[in-house]
């Protein structure tokens, strides 16, 4: 194990009924609030309302940016950011999913930097200082609510990019599993398929003897692989909902990724298919996972994918290119059981014109090409978004 810090903040208020506190943190901080939403749903199931209500008893000056985007546009973040200086706001209240808080936390660091908001995106890292950030979660996928990160696209250079800031940090996170209740079956799933991937990516690296990592990151595979189904099954099951909550927080809040230094291979490839095509992202995700396991299947890699297999998936089979190749069928179908399209005809993209271009930008985006578990080049890159083309079979 390498040396790493670990130093995760985040006041987590975890369960129902305590949007009571919510007063109390943000005193903290000041009145002025500025509250960030996306395009609605809060509306439609009441948490707007009981916010509101919350604010309004505690003398709160709120101000508004609504309509944030699934995958966050930086136009939104420099609206904000340009509200924040104007009305000399004092805290962020972010509701709502991954793209409200990360366009929150952009707008955080934005109203304190100067210039073309984008070149704070593209310097992948951001020291500067920040406002004060708190988060109420309505949907289980990113971690974005118990991290540092914040990916941002911009459709003009058709790029997507994430980027870290040290005081990004939320100061505090409210994490009802009842307002994922209202979440349909599409966001469950994709989310579900996010959280899997934020542990796959820390499981599948390099770095030797990462016993505690691993063992955390398979036993929380195993408990979204059990509580999907039921939040599909039944969307208001509070302890499938609690479960998938927590699991997305703690599958990106450093834990299973303490001392790893690798890259993360399909994040970056997925994060040029919604830049191009603007698709759900952890819809990107499932489609590339099967396929980039396959595509790294070899006499190196085939141990840890066979223990990925017996741990996670109980796979008794001794043979280990076999027990692997069950593994990612497992996967594949599992995915498709939660009800997720797994080729990219299926999300609209249909033909292959982009994928040179997308494999170039997905490898100058990221170390994909030298710490990644496997090193990917442009040419493994774009045969594996063409393998994503049709339906595939992995034993
Ligand atoms: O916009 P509203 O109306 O709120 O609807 C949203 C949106 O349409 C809806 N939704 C959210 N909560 C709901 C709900 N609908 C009904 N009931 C609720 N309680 O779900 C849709 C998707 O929301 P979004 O926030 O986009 O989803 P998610 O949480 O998956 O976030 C995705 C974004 O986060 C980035 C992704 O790339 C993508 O841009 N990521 C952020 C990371 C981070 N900060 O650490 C890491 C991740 O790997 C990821 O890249
Ligand atoms: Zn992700």
């Amino acid at each position: 194990m390498e040396n790493f810090r670990f130093h995760v903040t985040t006041d987590i208020r975890f369960g129902k009924n305590r949007l009571g506190e919510l007063p109390e943190v943000l005193n903290q901080f000041g009145k002025r609030v500025l509250l960030v939403y996306g395009g609605g749903s809060i509306k439609r199931n009441g948490l707007y309302a009981q916010i509101m209500a919350q604010l309004e008893s505690n003398d709160n000056q709120v101000f508004e940016v609504n309509g944030v985007e699934p995958n966050p546009r930086i136009e939104t973040v420099e609206r904000g950011a340009a509200l924040c200086r104007k009305e000399n706001i004092d805290v962020i209240l972010a509701v709502g999913g991954g793209s409200v808080i990360d366009c929150s936390k952009a707008i955080a660091g934005g109203t304190f930097a100067s210039g073309d908001l984008w070149e704070m995106v593209t310097n992948r890292a951001y020291a500067g200082p920040a406002l004060p950030l708190v988060t109420v979660l309505t949907l289980a996928a990113t971690g974005s609510e118990m991290n540092r990160g914040a990916v941002i696209s911009n459709l003009k250079t058709k790029q997507k990019l994430g980027f870290g800031g040290q005081n990004f940090l939320p100061k505090a996170s409210f994490l009802d599993p009842t307002n994922t209740y209202t979440v349909n079956a599409y966001q469950t799933a994709a989310g579900s398929a996010d959280i899997f991937s934020h542990l796959m990516e820390n499981y599948f690296d390099n770095t030797p003897g990462t016993d505690v990592e691993d063992g955390i990151a398979e036993g929380l595979m195993r408990a979204v692989i059990k509580n999907v189904p039921v939040a599909l099954a039944t969307p208001d099951d509070y302890d499938a909902r609690a479960n998938l909550m927590w699991a997305s927080s703690l599958a990106l809040n450093g834990l299973t990724g303490a001392s790893k230094a690798g890259a993360w291979s399909c994040h970056a490839m997925e994060h040029e298919l919604s830049a191009f095509y603007d698709i759900t992202h952890g819809v990107g995700l499932a489609i590339l996972t099967p396929r980039w396991m396959e595509h790294i299947l070899n006499e190196r890699t085939v141990p840890k994918l066979a223990r990925y297999a017996k741990e996670v998936w109980g796979i008794r089979e001794t043979v280990p290119e076999l027990a692997a190749r069950m593994g990612i069928q497992k996967l594949s179908d599992y995915f498709s059981e939660c009800g997720i399209p797994m080729t990219l005809p299926e999300v609209g993209i249909t033909d292959e014109t982009n994928f040179q271009k997308m494999a170039e930008q997905a490898v100058a985006s990221s170390k994909i090409s030298t710490l990644a578990f496997e090193p990917l080049a442009v040419e493994d890159v774009v045969s594996i978004y063409q393998a994503c083309m049709t339906p595939s079979k992995y034993v």
